[in-house]
């Protein structure tokens, strides 16, 4: 039999394609920019099997035209850049990378924290444009002051391993933990990370930082609304590291120009990459990164390595390890005969 044929939409780190290449034919997209949906469809016609980033629009026509196509490994923990349900249906076999980019996420996430809180970005600018030398004076009493973290009450929305991971980093600097998400901890585990749960709109009158970790579904695309944002407490800081979707950022960029918060940090955007005229852009009070999260070398290696242990457990006839639609085993069973 020949070997079946995966596209890959983009060079990964490591060799974990190595791997996947004494099972597969690997096809790689090996420009710095996303294939073309139309580029994507065509790949997708004549494959057996795609690698795809959360940047990727795998929809129901995709995968309505691909009727080789067995399996849709995910490079990313999210996927709502494609059609489950649509894919399910067809017996098409969805993965992610859920685990392996946790710690690196919340790592972030406590950077842009911090960094929000403390003005760090701000300040790195006081100091290299001039604007510290110009005051005449190395230190004064009301000089970029920022909102202390320690102590503060922060509010983790999607209480996920994400979250979780936030919530235990969150013990180190003595906080008192809310959560609100649509499953609630049991006893213990809720116990163990010191956070109690609370509906969204107390969770949003009580936080001094909310953070946000819930995947992008239709339940939570514009969770942060205006109304909800109006619901935060008056200087508290809003910060995303999810999917930029889940935040009304007109509403945020009003409620920070207007001084409701005091400050945003923002990984993620509903339009990426963020055009630099966007009005957020404009604020000093803003902290924004380029949707990088899992952005390490050690996180976006062990996410390759998943994506290959995915396609060679599907091309072996077992159940991936890290399915996303389970119900597909049902529709097909695993493999390609
Ligand atoms: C990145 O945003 C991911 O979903 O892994
Ligand atoms: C993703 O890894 C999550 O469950 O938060």
């Amino acid at each position: 039999m020949a070997k079946p044929r995966v596209f890959v939409t983009r060079e990964l780190p490591g060799d974990a394609l190595k791997r996947v290449g004494e099972y597969y034919d690997v096809v790689v997209w090996d420009k710095y920019q996303a294939p073309s949906y139309e580029k994507l469809l065509e790949e997708a016609k004549r494959s057996d099997a795609l690698v795809t980033l959360l940047t990727d629009r795998v929809d129901c026509n995709l995968i309505e035209s691909s009727p080789r196509l067995r399996i849709i490994a995910q490079y990313a923990v999210g996927y709502d850049n494609i059609d489950i349900g649509c894919a399910t249906r067809h017996g098409v076999y969805v993965t992610n990378t859920p685990g392996v980019l946790t710690e690196a996420t919340a790592d972030l996430t406590w950077a842009l924290i911090l960094a929000a809180a403390r003005r760090i970005v701000e300040a790195d600018r006081f100091v290299r444009s001039g604007e510290w030398y110009k005051t005449g004076t190395g230190w004064h009493p009301t000089m970029m002051l920022g909102i202390e973290v320690n102590g503060k009450t922060l509010g983790i929305i999607g209480m996920g391993r994400i979250g979780r991971a936030v919530a235990r980093r969150a013990k180190g600097f003595n906080m008192r933990i809310l959560y609100y998400d649509v499953r609630r901890l049991s006893e213990d585990e809720e116990k163990e990370l010191g956070a109690e749960y609370a509906p969204l709109e107390r969770l949003l009158a009580e936080s001094d930082i909310v953070t946000i970790h819930t995947p992008l579904t239709p339940e939570t695309e514009g969770l942060m609304n205006r109304e909800r944002i109006r619901m935060m407490k008056k200087g508290a800081i809003l910060v995303n590291t999810a999917r930029g979707r889940i935040v009304d950022l007109d509403a945020l960029v009003e409620a920070l120009k207007e001084g409701h918060l005091a400050a945003a940090a923002l990984d993620v955007f509903p339009q990426e990459p963020l055009p630099p005229d966007h009005p957020i852009t404009k604020l000093d009070n803003v902290v924004l990164t380029p949707h990088i999260g899992s952005a390490t070398w050690e996180t976006r290696t062990k996410m390759a390595d998943l994506v290959a242990d995915n396609l060679i457990a599907f091309y072996k006839g077992e159940v991936p390890p890290t399915l996303v639609n389970k119900e597909v085993v049902k529709v097909r069973k695993p493999g390609f005969s």
